[in-house]
């Protein structure tokens, strides 16, 4: 890889651990290695110990991804699944946040949630509380879903069309925005014990909203917490999705593979978002990698032949097959999988109507058990190509999935960080403040210009009516 010219050589590179509350979340397989400890998934400890580790390496983040429902597709059942464990049985994420918040200071949480089984209110307000408890540490990685099982776990008839899902969650947010950001002024909350004031009746206003999915009518019932809206992540990658995304994320998530397909989405999320108006930069862009490390290249080498023994290529296929709504095991190893219009994850189904790609390909792309991009090598070596991907491609960071667990993130903090700080291009103390603050060094609050800013109690109008006791938009 060659450096960009017009890259920014002093960019420093934003780090999230990429995990979800199970047991095999994207390497899969590698929970069977002696030294892999995911299996505990469900033990407090294992998260809390997590946290800390990863607060030692100063990663900006703990990304924790989810699914509702399971993966069914391949083979029509879920016999694969279980036995491999792929991501089932997995947990609610937001259950971990407080037990690593507490053990913590500044590791931020960016929690997925779906919100097409959610209602806004009660969603809002589980985020708000977190917000408080972690003071202005949590994210939201918004998803819409795209199994079917989901929906018959639910109770629903049936997936709703991809680009309806996107309709239906632009809502959800207007009506999350006046929660978070219309209905208590800043001052509200006044806790004064002489006067008998806890809150100021004058200071919180009802919201109302009538649309064509929510109905809602009234205050909502958390004060404001430090970020108020918590950082909003996204992954759009269809049309649809990425109109989406560059209108309300904070921080996308690239599933792109190669250099030049992820600086493609770069350039394009960076204009999509300045046709919105926004700032392109008030995006931070990550892209997934799988990285294995030692002491020397050799050693790296000899650590992922060893990992390959353990990992699932088959279970990574499982995986695909419900990411794009196709059983995969129903074709030959040799045969070019057809493209079929499905309603699942859009971007990645593209890739079978954009080259030849059968089930072999597949596998060997997934001979880790997963299919992020995959460096492997000493410390120097992992961080010389991870700047160079950076200054390459215009991405603002990583991350970082897990393979041999907490092996592989103890790994990379002990071999790569150092590297990485020595070159200039990894922070060597956290920065003050909330999540966002510390990714954009602009304030606790989300920045205008941004769809939630609309909602938001501005000053002139609280001088207008400060009496009234409804707030209407
Ligand atoms: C890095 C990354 C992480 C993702 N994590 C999740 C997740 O945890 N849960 C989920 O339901 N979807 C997840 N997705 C899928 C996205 O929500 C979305 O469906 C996908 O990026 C495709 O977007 P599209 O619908 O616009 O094609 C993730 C995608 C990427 C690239």
């Amino acid at each position: 890889m060659t450096n960009n010219h017009t890259a920014d050589t002093s960019k420093q590179i934003i780090l999230n651990a990429f995990d979800m509350n199970c047991a095999g979340h994207i390497n899969h397989g590698l929970w069977t290695h002696p030294r892999d400890e995911s299996h505990r998934f469900n033990e407090l400890s294992y998260w809390t110990d997590l946290a800390k580790t990863l607060e030692q390496g100063l990663f900006d983040g703990l990304f924790i991804a989810d699914i509702t429902g399971v993966y069914d597709v391949y083979q029509g059942n879920i016999d694969l699944t279980l036995k491999e464990s792929i991501q089932l049985p997995s947990h609610d994420p937001s259950t971990l946040v407080s037990a690593m918040a507490a053990v913590t200071e500044h590791l931020g949480f960016g929690v997925t949630v779906n919100l097409s089984y959610e209602t806004p209110y009660q969603f809002a307000r589980r985020l708000a509380s977190l917000d408080h408890l972690t003071q202005g540490r949590i994210g939201w990685n918004i998803v819409t879903g795209y199994l079917d099982s989901a929906e018959r776990l639910i109770g629903q008839k049936g997936l709703k069309d991809h680009d309806l899902r996107y309709e239906q969650a632009e809502e959800f947010l207007e009506l999350c925005y006046k929660f978070w950001e219309g209905s208590w002024e800043d001052d509200a909350v006044r806790k004064d014990k002489t006067r008998r004031i806890f809150s100021d009746p004058a200071k919180v206003h009802a919201i109302q909203h009538q649309g064509q999915f929510y109905q809602s009518q009234g205050v909502f019932q958390v004060s404001p917490s430090l970020q108020r809206t918590p950082v909003l992540y996204q992954a759009g990658a269809s049309p649809r999705g990425l109109a989406f995304a560059t209108q309300h994320a904070e921080g996308m998530f690239i599933g792109a593979d190669k250099p030049e397909k992820i600086k493609q989405q770069v350039d394009k999320i960076r204009a999509q978002a300045l046709e919105q108006g926004r700032d392109p930069h008030a995006i931070k862009l990550f892209v997934g990698i799988s990285v294995v490390t030692a002491e020397t290249d050799e050693l790296a080498q000899e650590k992922l032949a060893e990992y390959i023994r353990y990992a699932s290529p088959e279970a990574g296929l499982a995986h695909f097959s419900s990411s794009v709504g196709m059983d995969l095991s129903k074709f030959s190893d040799d045969e070019a999988i057809p493209y079929q219009k499905t309603n699942s994850i859009a971007s990645v189904n593209s890739k079978f109507k954009e080259q030849k790609i059968t089930p072999k390909d597949l596998k060997a792309q997934l001979k880790l058990g997963g299919r992020y991009p995959l460096i492997v090598g000493s410390g120097a070596s992992v961080a010389e190509q991870l700047i160079d991907l950076l200054d390459e491609t215009g991405v603002d960071g990583f991350n970082l999935t897990r393979t041999v667990a907490p092996e592989s993130h103890q790994d990379f903090i002990r071999w790569v960080i150092p590297e990485l700080q020595q070159r200039g291009r990894y922070k060597t103390e956290y920065a003050h403040g909330s999540l966002r603050n510390k990714l954009f060094q602009n304030g606790n609050r989300l920045s205008a210009p941004h769809p939630a800013d609309q909602y938001r109690l501005h000053s002139a109008a609280q001088k207008l009516a400060p009496q009234s006791a409804e707030h209407t938009e």
